[in-house]
């Protein structure tokens, strides 16, 4: 069933990119490697050998990435600083004048045409230089990376009011040192993604008092952490286990970043206690869930002034009934869960279309929370096709799961403040390469002017931003 409605006047519509799924210039003007740079220069490690050296070239095309922008309406834009073309080493010793000079247009294109800039200063582009000397293993980077956020609020701060700290640390927890399928591909399941999220916690936390200490009553803007979120279906809701289950599966996906932040400090309780457990079984010394001090818990709580998150599908989950295996790191058995397969879980692609996945997720976040206000940072599909311009599979997933956004917004009370279609245009999807294609705009990758072209979806996009989330679709448009 459709809500009809508006969001309030400030509400804030966007479309989201990251640095190195759109820029390109990979190596110009002195920019340093990244670890993605180096992972997809490796044949064999991205679908069909894609790289982002180029990817939509947007190092070079402010103009027309502005001029998308404004044909949208779009009252902000969510992109991401390219650490390694700032600090090609990393170090603010380094500081690469091409690449501040880059940002700053395109900062002041946003400004000059009334369009928010919202600014992630890590979406995974990590420097060389830095994974050299370990990485986010290493505590080393909790400095380096405060210094690179203290440039960038010094240098752009203020233009820039909406700063996002970490992009989807989950996903970098997991995917980078679990499953190992992103760099810097460590597969260690069961011990160094939370080793690396406990650093992760802490580089946020430094970045923010940073904010805090030096910057906020001057630049007096909002700063945040987004990890991704999937809403967890209990698979028979009438079954108090699996309703258990569901909740622990959110706790273990993104509670481990936001209990900390946004309640006392620490992890979950249900994380400390499964995890403690399940040490305890496999006869370690102590936790592989590593431990705040006190002090810590102080610094990193209440680090977040807004609750931003990005989320794509949902998953339906049961409680386990296989037999505990304690030495397995399998997600389930870490979990103790049962995720269904017939909601595939691969991360990247294929994301299954539950719109009102979207409203439960909202009510989760105000209930866990305590009413935040909330922004839906990255949300959209991606499909498997060259040329998708007729799209309108992807303006039925906009209007079904922005319909449920307003549910949650005029039925329910959520603090809802914004919402960003992912993405932009078509760009660099990771492992996937350039399939799947999540854009508002196409981009003719074979054409070395990458020329972008509005899709379907994005006149759709422009058309519920203009009614501020009222869509009226014409029996033409579907
Ligand atoms: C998110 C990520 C984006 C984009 C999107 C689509 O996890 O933040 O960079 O790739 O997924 O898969």
């Amino acid at each position: 069933m459709y809500f009809y409605g508006t969001f309030p006047e400030d509400f804030t519509w966007g479309v989201s990119s990251s640095a190195h799924q759109i820029e390109g210039g990979w190596d110009a003007d002195g920019k340093g490697p990244s670890i993605w740079d180096n992972f997809t220069h490796v044949p064999g490690n991205v679908n069909n050998n894609d790289t982002g050296d180029i990817a939509c070239d947007s190092y070079n095309k402010v103009e027309e990435d502005i001029y998308m922008l404004r044909a949208l309406g779009v009252k902000n834009y969510r992109f991401s600083l390219s650490w390694p073309r700032i600090f090609p080493t990393g170090r603010n010793n380094s500081i690469n004048s091409y690449g501040v000079a880059y940002y700053n247009r395109l900062i002041d294109g946003l400004i000059a045409n009334n369009i928010t800039p919202i600014v992630t200063l890590y979406h995974w582009d990590l420097p060389q230089a830095l994974q050299d000397i370990g990485g986010w293993e290493s505590n080393e980077l909790i400095d380096l990376f405060d210094s690179f956020a203290d440039f960038c609020f010094q240098t752009f701060g203020d233009r820039v009011k909406f700063w996002i700290t970490i992009n989807e640390p989950n996903v970098i927890s997991r995917l980078g040192y679990g499953n190992g399928l992103f760099p810097p591909n460590v597969k260690e399941p069961g011990s160094a993604p939370y080793r690396v999220a406990h650093i992760l916690l802490k580089a946020h936390a430094r970045v923010y008092h940073t904010y805090d200490d030096k910057y906020r009553a001057s630049q007096g803007g909002v700063i945040a952490l987004c990890p991704f979120i999937s809403w967890a279906e209990p698979k028979t809701p009438s079954d108090p286990r699996d309703i258990e289950a569901a909740d622990r599966y959110l706790q273990f996906l993104v509670g481990w970043f936001t209990h900390p932040i946004f309640k006392n400090g620490d992890y979950p309780e249900v994380m400390k206690w499964k995890v403690g457990n399940r040490s305890e079984l496999q006869n370690l010394p102590s936790s592989r869930l590593p431990v705040f001090t006190a002090e810590e818990r102080e610094y990193i709580r209440g680090t977040a002034d807004v609750f931003c998150f990005n989320t794509y599908s949902a998953k339906i989950v049961s409680h386990s009934t296989t037999r505990l295996r304690p030495f397995s790191y399998e997600y389930d058995q870490e979990v103790s869960v049962t995720v269904d397969s017939s909601w595939p879980s691969s991360a990247l692609s294929d994301h299954r279309p539950v719109a009102w996945g979207l409203r439960r997720v909202l009510n989760w976040i105000k209930e866990e929370y305590g009413n935040p206000p909330i922004y839906i940072i990255e949300n959209g599909v991606g499909k498997k096709a060259k040329s998708d311009i007729d799209d309108n599979a992807r303006i039925f997933y906009y209007k079904t799961y922005i319909d449920e956004a307003l549910k949650a917004y005029k039925v329910d009370g959520v603090n809802l403040k914004g919402y960003n279609a992912w993405s932009l245009m078509d760009n660099f999807e990771w492992v996937d390469g350039y399939d799947p294609r999540f854009g508002l705009h196409q981009i003719d990758f074979d054409n070395p002017n990458r020329p972008r072209t509005p899709k379907r979806s994005a006149v759709y996009y422009a058309e519920i931003i203009r009614n501020n989330g009222r869509a009226h679709l014409h029996h033409h448009q579907l």
